[in-house]
């Protein structure tokens, strides 16, 4: 079973997670859509609430492509994560050529301490390679329009908070 992680904040989820989620679909049989435990960082949604708003838009109900992914939440080193979870890959997504800039350390320090674990990164669309969390945060914080950059339950959760 060819099995993938897809690990990050999605504070919030935005449609280009959802972009880089569908395309990892087509190419294994299960992808855990994986949330860091962060309690470092002052998120816009607590972990329960990312977990709910991350299982209700991943799910087939919401669309038939996400028949094989699933919502789950980790803490500690990706790769033991990776392993505990029996997967062979860590999938990220890449908008330009500064998202590699940022890959590009925690490719080489994870497949240091995991050289059997290999991370994959996937090119965002077009539509979706401008968009960023914590852009669209602070657009929205500011009275600013995110229509059509996150789905639409973020985007209510996100209007019930302000
Ligand atoms: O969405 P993000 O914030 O860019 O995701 C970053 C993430 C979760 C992939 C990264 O912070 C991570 O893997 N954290 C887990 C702890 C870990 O393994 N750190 C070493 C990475 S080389």
């Amino acid at each position: 079973m060819r099995k993938a992680i897809f690990p990050g904040t999605f504070d919030p989820l935005t449609n280009g997670h959802l972009d880089l989620i569908r395309r990892a679909t087509r190419l294994f049989d299960e992808v855990i859509v994986a949330i860091l435990v962060n309690p470092g960082k002052a998120p816009l949604f607590s972990i329960e609430e990312r977990m709910a708003l991350l299982e209700e838009v991943l799910s087939p109900e919401f669309s038939p492509e996400f028949a094989g992914v699933r919502v789950d939440c980790f803490s500690g080193l990706l790769v033991e994560y990776a392993r505990r979870q029996g997967a062979q890959t860590i999938l990220r997504g890449i908008r330009s050529s500064q998202d590699y800039e940022y890959e590009w350390p925690m490719i080489w320090m994870n497949r240091r301490l995991d050289p059997e674990l290999e991370t994959l990164l996937l090119v965002a669309s077009e539509e979706t390679s401008g968009i960023s969390s914590s852009l669209l945060k602070e657009v929205f914080r500011l009275g600013g329009s995110i229509d059509g950059l996150v789905p639409d339950p973020v985007l209510k959760r996100m209007k019930e908070r302000a």
